[in-house]
């Protein structure tokens, strides 16, 4: 089952409410480009993939919503298109599918019938390209895990966090289904606890032994000489290899720096920037503080009253950091600013 996934009978479309996992899996189905907009903040969906996805079918819904002539529909993909881009800023995926299916749009010639037919096809075709590139790169990147590794991987970047299969958790999945032994330190991922909920229950259905470690503990096994690598994914890569990913991504790649341990973002060609030159330049989005002062301990909150929070959603990786970046177009090595456009076809 795919986490975005389109239902043709009833034109609308399939989200599974993260929010709720592991303790529940539920469904639900969105008939708005307003409600997309709203399950992408919420974190409904969440993962960049799988929201730039979400973000392409939030047009077909927009271009169902919209009534009268081609002109008219074209207006109210340019008004959805704002508000769906404006939902999260970091994962570039976002902009780069909202931008994709549009300019599809514009390019099509007819009525408000085959403008709408238009956009469904480029949605439906960037869902079904996010799982193909997910399985190009996990064949890449396994190609690097060695039977018997210990693995740290950070946040969600499975099946949930794409359309399906997923990119960095996809590589080990891929390793794993070729008969490699691995064992997963699942990071547990504070504040949203994506690693906890998310990919300890993604663990569980693929059958991959892992344990959670707190946030704060990678650092001890990386130092025991107990992890073999590092796989997370990532939000934006700046054309210099800097890498946005979620919040703690940065600490995690300097302990693997400081111990010698392979660090790799699996990032698929839509998640690189190449406007952007510099890591620093890459909007971080800043969530509300309430993420981190509702967490409770045996019923209680663990802050005091009236306590205030700082809650970057993700942090910046600069590129010295990283070993080598696995892409559906193969592994990228440094120098990064060298061989990123060279692999990407814009050198
Ligand atoms: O805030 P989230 O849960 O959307 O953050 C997700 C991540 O940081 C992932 O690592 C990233 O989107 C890559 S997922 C394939």
């Amino acid at each position: 089952m795919r986490s975005v996934e389109w239902d043709a009978q009833h034109n609308q479309l399939w989200l599974i409410d993260q929010r709720l996992l592991p303790a529940e899996f539920r469904r639900v189905a969105l008939h708005t480009y307003e409600e997309v907009a709203e399950a992408i903040r919420t974190m409904v969906v969440r993962g960049a993939p799988a929201i730039g996805a979400a973000a392409a079918f939030g047009l077909a819904l927009a271009a169902q919503q919209a009534r009268g002539s081609r002109a008219a529909v074209l207006e109210t993909l340019q008004q959805a298109a704002r508000v769906l881009k404006a939902a999260r800023p970091t994962a570039v995926n976002l902009a780069w599918a909202v931008d994709r299916v549009l300019s599809v749009a514009q390019a099509t010639s007819g009525g408000a019938d085959d403008l709408r037919a238009a956009v469904l096809a480029e949605a439906q075709r960037i869902a079904d390209e996010d799982v193909a590139t997910n399985r190009r790169m996990a064949e890449y990147g396994a190609t690097l895990i060695a039977d018997g590794d210990t693995i740290i991987h950070h946040c969600n970047t499975g099946a949930l966090a794409t359309v399906d299969w997923g990119t960095a958790l996809g590589v080990i999945r891929m390793a794993h289904e070729q008969g490699k032994r691995i064992h997963v330190l699942v990071d547990e991922t504070r504040p949203r606890l994506q690693g906890a909920r998310l990919t300890a229950w993604e663990l569980e259905q693929y059958g991959i032994p892992y344990d959670i470690i707190t946030d704060n503990a990678a650092g001890f096994f990386l130092s025991r000489g107990e992890v073999q690598k590092v796989f997370v994914g990532a939000d934006r890569v700046a054309a210099n290899g800097d890498v946005a990913n979620k919040i703690g991504t940065y600490m995690l790649a300097l302990a693997a720096h400081d111990n010698g341990v392979p660090f790799y973002p699996v990032v698929p060609t839509s998640t690189f920037d190449l406007r952007i030159a510099h890591g620093r330049d890459i909007p971080i989005e800043e969530r509300d503080p309430d993420e981190v002062l509702a967490i409770q301990l045996r019923g209680r909150p663990v802050a005091p009253a009236g306590a205030s929070a700082r809650n970057p959603a993700f942090d910046v990786t600069p590129h010295r950091l990283i070993t080598a970046i696995v892409t559906d177009r193969g592994i990228i090595r440094p120098p990064f600013d060298v061989h990123i456009p060279r692999v990407l076809g814009t050198a």
